[in-house]
């Protein structure tokens, strides 16, 4: 069980219809809530983190609570770099021991984002049991330091994908899809299904080979969601759904705890509040008991 990249648990997911649930974390209360929770609902856990939070914990210390973390976990854990728009910084991590890198050249060129993939690709594909996620298209809102307004937001052109997936070497594949990052103006975005289930067909209609990533998890509607993993989306992205769990609880409990100054409490009140998030994902996205 246990240490593991994220290729073979999504190629499972998708032949199964269930998604994995992905979620950021920015701190070690986070991870251990994380991983509780995915341990309890007996699924498998992609656990990511961004650029920035990875940088201010120092990727070999990620590394290093993830392997102790995840050697003695029941279930199957990935250690995910998310939207790294950084050449040398996703060799860093993955020297580090992350598991699986998202290298992010979605804003640049159509060449130059095959270029820098493929690069990484070969990078991590040389070392043992790293995969390697890759985006084509923009998707809107912030994560972390990549910023794309509405704007600039592009979806996969169906075609390129193929074209993408196949001289990249990817091992999972981000098409834009019209998901946003942060919390949506809207109750209904404008999700582009068709393109999905176009681009599904292309890449996997013949034997599932390169898993498809949904960004842009929170604020979805469950029957949303449900569709999106219909479809084919096997790793499903969350993070300001946790981000807000976070701040939300610390902020609550420190105000009707005014005299207390006992920061294990907050720890825990956190803790209880990012496992029921994760609870909550886990149902919905259907990978609860698929750990085996
Ligand atoms: P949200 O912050 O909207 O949940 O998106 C998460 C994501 O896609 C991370 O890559």
């Amino acid at each position: 069980m246990s240490i593991v990249n994220a290729k073979e648990m999504l190629i499972k997911a998708t032949e199964g219809k269930y998604a994995v649930g992905a979620f950021n974390v920015t701190n070690l209360i986070q991870l251990e809530a994380v991983v509780e929770a995915a341990t309890e609902k007996k699924s498998p856990l992609i656990i990511q983190t961004s650029v920035t939070p990875s940088k201010f914990l120092k990727p070999e210390v990620i590394g290093a609570i993830y392997r102790t973390v995840a050697q003695s976990a029941l279930i199957p854990i990935c250690l995910h770099l998310d939207h790294c728009t950084d050449v040398p910084y996703c060799r860093t991590c993955a020297d580090a021991g992350y598991t699986n890198i998202m290298i992010d050249a979605s804003k640049q060129n159509f060449e130059e984002n095959i270029r820098q993939t493929k690069e990484i690709c070969r990078y991590c594909h040389r070392m043992d049991n790293i995969s390697v996620e890759g985006e084509l298209g923009t998707v809107s809102g912030i994560e972390d330091q990549v910023k794309v307004s509405e704007d600039e937001a592009a979806l996969c052109d169906p075609g390129e994908a193929l074209k993408f997936v196949n001289e990249t070497g990817i091992d999972l594949f981000a098409p834009a899809i019209g998901t946003a990052h942060g919390v949506y103006k809207t109750k209904n975005p404008k999700l582009d299904f068709d393109r999905l289930a176009q681009i599904a067909e292309l890449i996997n209609g013949q034997g599932v080979k390169i898993p498809l990533v949904i960004h842009g998890g929170t604020g979805l509607q469950p029957a949303v969601v449900k569709k999106l993993v219909a479809l084919g989306g096997a790793k499903f992205n969350v993070s300001t759904d946790l981000k807000h769990s976070l701040i939300d609880t610390t902020y609550e409990y420190i105000s009707s705890h005014r005299e207390e100054y006992n920061p294990g409490k907050v720890d825990i009140a956190v803790k209880e509040a990012i496992k029921g998030r994760i609870h909550y994902w886990i149902d919905l996205l259907g990978c609860a008991g698929k750990a085996g």
